[in-house]
């Protein structure tokens, strides 16, 4: 999961996509393209809302995204268009540059819909936020449930 700060959006994701898939096969992380946020807590709006929903994200730290990232994971999930050029621009072959998806696209096929950054924006925007990445981790977790868990 990855966005720009890997503090608002890229956190949620993950906490909602690891509550919904019951494997510990199964690594779920995420990261940021800028790592101007690095070694800091989730916005504590972010960390809210989660708890709210009954998902504890405090114990995650931002991190940069690397390259290194293309060798562990094999679906990489951008949260806006602006965030997957730039993983695509650190990708070196076609099967790096597969593994990236736009997160909404799960749920809405196509549309190359953006997670709107919700940093300077105030409690509702992190509200929206937290439900579109649910419907979308309620699509990638059944596909991964059925593909890799069985
Ligand atoms: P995120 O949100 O990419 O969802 O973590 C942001 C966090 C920080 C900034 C921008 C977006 N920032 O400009 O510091």
């Amino acid at each position: 999961m990855v966005c720009l700060g890997n503090i608002c959006r890229s956190p949620l994701a993950e906490g909602i996509l690891k509550s919904k898939i019951h494997s510990d096969k199964i690594i779920v992380d995420s990261a940021g393209t800028s790592g101007h946020h690095e070694g800091e807590k989730p916005d504590v709006r972010s960390i809210d809302i989660a708890i709210k929903n009954d998902i504890d994200i405090r114990d995650q730290r931002s991190r940069k995204f690397t390259v290194e990232d293309f060798n562990v994971f094999d679906l990489i999930y951008a949260m806006d268009e602006s965030n997957y050029d730039n993983i695509i621009k650190l990708s070196n072959s076609n099967k790096s540059k597969s593994k990236v998806k736009m997160i909404l696209n799960e749920s809405y096929p196509n549309q190359n819909l953006n997670v709107p950054d919700p940093y300077y924006g105030g409690d509702s925007g992190f509200k929206n936020v937290f439900n579109m990445l649910d419907e979308a981790c309620d699509v990638i977790a059944s596909k991964i449930n059925e593909d890799y868990v069985g």
